[in-house]
């Protein structure tokens, strides 16, 4: 594994392997090439952390299934709601299906709430989250995190599509804060 990597003013040191990666991604593939054999999942990719996750993924999906990439903004709207969360780029019809939610790390979780939460208006049959990397400390919503590769502490991790102010998201490997 490559050594300490700068990134603006941080370094990182290697964290998780390639080969760790790979591991993880190919059971949580296979988990859901058994469990969603017959739903005919839609892969809601939430760009842009879970592009290589999603790449990596999907090839070791041998089961029929659909793939769509989403971004999720937030902005304050003229409701008294306050914040309205859109999700661009979901042009599929998605009443009845099984949605498959694919990103990169769960650190609080108000990201996939909030994706959540728009997503059930839609009258979806179920809503399934797949993430690389989950953190538990972190984590306080109720939401099953049903596919995940690895659980993590709460350091601040890059690479594998993760970035640090916007870069690092090309590294092979995860990397720490060192
Ligand atoms: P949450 O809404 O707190 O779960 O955070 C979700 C988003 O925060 C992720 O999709 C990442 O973009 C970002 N994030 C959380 N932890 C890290 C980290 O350790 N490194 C890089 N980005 C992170």
């Amino acid at each position: 594994m490559s050594k300490i990597v700068t990134i603006k003013d941080k370094q990182f040191k290697p964290y998780i392997s390639q080969q760790q990666i790979s591991d993880a991604v190919k059971n949580i593939a296979n988990t859901i090439n058994v469990e969603l054999e017959k739903d005919l999942p839609l892969f809601l990719v939430v760009l842009n952390g879970s592009f290589m996750f999603a790449a990596d993924l999907l090839k070791e999906v041998s089961i029929p299934c659909e793939i769509s990439f989403i971004k999720v903004a937030s902005y304050h709207g003229t409701t008294s709601s306050g914040t309205v969360t859109e999700l661009i780029g979901l042009t599929e019809d998605i009443t009845g299906r099984t949605v498959v939610i694919v990103e990169d790390i769960v650190d609080t979780g108000i990201t996939l709430e909030k994706l959540i939460t728009v997503l059930n208006r839609k009258n979806v049959k179920q809503i399934k989250v797949a993430t690389v990397l989950l953190k538990p400390e972190s984590y306080n919503k109720e939401f099953t995190i049903d596919y995940f590769g690895m659980k993590i502490p709460n350091d601040f991790v890059v690479g594998y599509g993760l970035d640090y102010d916007g870069q690092g998201r090309n590294l092979k490997e995860i990397y720490v804060l060192a």
